[in-house]
């Protein structure tokens, strides 16, 4: 049998914070209406040279670093987001060119907030069935590019981010205890963007009437939140064989501190037992619950052998919960001057490669259009 372990992790967030008295200056809302209805004080902002992919391949190398794994052995690199880059190419693979991930195949997954939940279990799976032995796991999100500025019922809810695993395969009995994921499309309209894909393209009319950003039905998607986090967590206890009582820590999606004490509240968990960071960055939809898990080991609140308990919803809508069964002791990671010269030169060493890979296409381009010319010139 071989299990899935988590050997690296890392997160990255934008610089730029943007507090409530900021959002104050843009909208008619209060410090006080949104922390009391969210428990946000401040999100994270996109400066103008991020977006998802540059998030995602910060948290990325910090992975991989904790993991001390070189990025050519990555099997498979997903990207859990909703806010990509471009239509396409994915997130995915401009992380594989970011990174160095010369032999790794690379895809996005978008489940919304449940994103990462997912990808974990994605993951997982390829890594039980002998797929992949290495597998980089990433959340992230720019959702402040996708965010109503005029709309107060949705701006104040959302940040910036992105949150990486990485994942390896082991004999130790660790990782993945069990997994639930689930949707209802039938609320597909209570949280979208409704312009901007293949059913309603991007027109002058479409961007006066601002359909290219996040619309929300709060209240509807408040009561699902509620219920489902409660419902997903306890089928995740149930397949794994658990009660609350084996969880030594819950990470829940960082949508509404409310909505989060609401759910443990039902399930009968202990304030104590469930890390809370919304406060600090808001929804980062697919990238809250790896942000929230780097900084749960951060401070010590994640060891070997803990149980941790992982739940998120969101768009489609879907939700995903997941049992992790911790293998690793997290040390910091103490960077000698050689490991540190060794990721030096594997950053410039995927920068080269890049480089390399596309003068070589346009080398290639030019060779054929000469090619070309030089037999039309002898045929004519
Ligand atoms: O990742 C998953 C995604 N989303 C979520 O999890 C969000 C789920 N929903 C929520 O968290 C909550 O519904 C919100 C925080 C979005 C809203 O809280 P609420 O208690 O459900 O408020 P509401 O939408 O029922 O609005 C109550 C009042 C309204 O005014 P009136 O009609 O009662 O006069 C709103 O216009 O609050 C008003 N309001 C605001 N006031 C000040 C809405 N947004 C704001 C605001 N500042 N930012």
């Amino acid at each position: 049998m071989m299990y899935a372990q988590v050997t690296g992790w890392g997160s990255a967030l934008p610089s730029r914070v943007m507090t409530n008295q900021d959002l104050e200056k843009l909208v008619e809302t209060s410090d006080e209406w949104i922390r009391s209805r969210t428990g946000i004080s401040e999100r994270r902002i996109a400066g103008p040279k991020e977006s998802t992919s540059t998030l995602a391949i910060r948290a990325a190398k910090y992975a991989l670093q904790v993991a001390d794994l070189n990025p050519r052995e990555l099997d498979l690199v997903i990207v859990a987001t909703t806010t990509p880059d471009y239509p396409m190419p994915s997130v995915a693979a401009l992380v594989q060119d970011g990174i160095g991930a010369a032999r790794a195949g690379a895809f996005d997954l978008n489940a919304a907030c449940s994103g990462f939940v997912y990808a974990l279990s994605v993951a997982n799976g390829m890594i039980a069935s002998g797929s992949a032995e290495n597998v980089l796991i990433v959340g992230a999100e720019t959702l402040s590019r996708w965010v109503d500025w005029t709309d107060r019922g949705t701006c104040v809810l959302f940040g910036d981010g992105a949150g990486a695993l990485i994942l390896q395969r082991s004999d130790l009995p660790t990782g993945l205890r069990s997994c639930i994921l689930g949707s209802d499309g039938s609320g597909a309209s209570l949280l979208n963007v409704p312009a901007g894909g293949t059913r309603t393209p991007i027109t002058a009319e479409i961007i006066q009437n601002r359909q290219n950003f996040i619309k929300m039905k709060g209240p509807e998607v408040y009561r699902f939140a509620v219920s489902v986090m409660a419902q997903a967590a306890q089928q995740a206890l149930t397949a794994a064989g658990m009660t609350a009582d084996d969880i030594d820590l819950f990470i829940p999606h960082q949508a509404n501190l409310r909505i989060i004490q609401s759910a443990m509240k039902t399930l009968k968990v202990p304030p104590e037992k469930v890390f809370i960071n919304v406060q600090h960055y808001g929804n980062t939809s697919a990238a809250s619950i790896p942000i929230a898990l780097c900084e749960a080991i951060a401070e010590g609140r994640v060891k070997a052998g803990s149980n941790l308990l992982l739940v998120g919803f969101g768009a489609g809508l879907s939700w995903g919960s997941a049992v992790l069964n911790w293998g690793v002791t997290p040390s910091s990671v103490t960077d000698s001057w050689w490991r540190s010269m060794v990721r030096n030169v594997q950053g410039r060493e995927a920068a080269v490669r890049s480089f390399a890979l596309r003068a070589h296409r346009r080398l290639e381009l030019v060779g054929t259009h000469a090619l070309r010319r030089f037999n039309g010139w002898t045929e004519a």
